[in-house]
């Protein structure tokens, strides 16, 4: 026994490796069940009682010498990987990839900057909307068709709340909790129970806008939205006004914008009108004042509500709004600044 272990204690500290297996074959040659070790253990009952004690002791060299071997060896090895094997160079600059902000996160932060440089602030108003802020004090009729189940997603338990089916239900709020001078833009999501397709989507993003001062007119309205227009798309954009109806605007407009794909000469975008539709807008109707414990005799002001998805895909050119929720990569990756 002596003899073998003085041979194995030389053939441990010959041994190198050049890579893990090699290692590893040794361990297994040496201390695995079957290994060398093991076998002189075993092979330990035989010793005469009066040599067991110094035969003992060289037993537990040999198995501290392989065992020490093998973590030097693993050391060695681990710090070869790091410097040749994965060839990494700790100086080079990070490579990391950097996220890119999602398009509608691009286009509603735009359009609050360019408010927010006219004195615009930025309100928010609950997901969750009764149905006087969304309804009532907006001036809808008991029987105005919006209110109908098929346009609003009604809570189950309590008939009074809805998914808001617009921003507009902040104007309200803002209204309620503050009086004029009021200069506010309102982003937020929306719900509508309607069939998804490319054009239309359950869930949507808008932004309102509302202004309420003393002597406020509809020149301000126009003035306020051409400079948003000629911000958000280009300094040539023009804008016109069409007549339209809005419960909680008299007079309402519907405001279209040059089509900025073609600078106004025709194109599939704008169907050949030259011009594309952006947003709702009006005077605020005085019944709305009123409900919200506002003076319409001293005040006036105009508001405005736009969607986000359809101000995206124009100035993109996104086809499919279906686009906007499915969060392929391949699609979003497109809307990285450049670096
Ligand atoms: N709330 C309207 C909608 O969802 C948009 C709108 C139109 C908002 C006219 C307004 C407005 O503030 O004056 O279609």
């Amino acid at each position: 026994m002596e003899e073998k272990i003085a041979l194995y204690l030389k053939e441990i500290a010959a041994f190198s490796a050049d890579n893990l297996e090699q290692l590893e074959a040794f361990r297994i040659k040496f201390l695995s069940k079957k290994g060398l070790v093991p076998a002189l253990f075993a092979d330990f009952k035989e010793v005469a009682p009066e040599d067991r004690k110094v035969m003992g002791q060289r037993l537990n060299e040999l198995k501290t010498a392989v065992q020490e071997k093998i973590v030097s060896l693993k050391d060695q090895l681990d710090s070869k990987v790091e410097t040749t094997g994965n060839k990494q160079d700790v100086t080079l600059p990070s490579q990391s990839t950097l996220g890119s902000r999602h398009p509608l996160s691009i286009v509603r932060n735009e359009i609050i900057d360019i408010f927010s440089r006219i004195g615009f602030t930025v309100s928010e108003g609950p997901e969750i909307e009764d149905d006087f802020h969304n309804f009532t004090a907006l001036n809808f009729p008991e029987e105005h068709p919006a209110r109908d189940m098929q346009d609003t997603f009604f809570i189950e338990k309590d008939p009074d709340l809805a998914l808001r089916t617009h921003t507009s239900s902040v104007q309200v709020r803002v209204m309620e909790h503050s009086q004029p001078p009021l200069r506010t833009i309102s982003p937020g999501r929306v719900f509508r129970n309607e069939a998804i397709s490319a054009r239309a989507h359950c869930i949507f993003h808008q932004v309102e806008g509302l202004y309420v001062d003393e002597g406020v007119s509809f020149t301000d309205l126009k003035q306020t939205l051409l400079y948003f227009a000629r911000e958000l798309f280009s300094e040539n954009t023009k804008i016109r006004f069409r007549p339209s109806y809005f419960p909680f605007t008299e007079p309402s407009a519907e405001m279209d914008v040059s089509c900025n794909i073609c600078g106004g000469e025709g194109c599939n975008i704008c169907k050949y009108t030259g011009w594309v539709e952006i947003l709702g807008c009006g005077m605020v109707d005085p019944n709305v004042l009123e409900a919200c414990n506002i003076d319409s005799k001293k005040y006036t002001g105009f508001a405005f509500g736009m969607g986000i998805e359809r101000i995206t895909m124009l100035k993109y050119q996104v086809n499919d709004l279906r686009l906007f929720f499915e969060n392929d990569v391949r699609f979003l990756n497109q809307f990285k600044p450049a670096r």
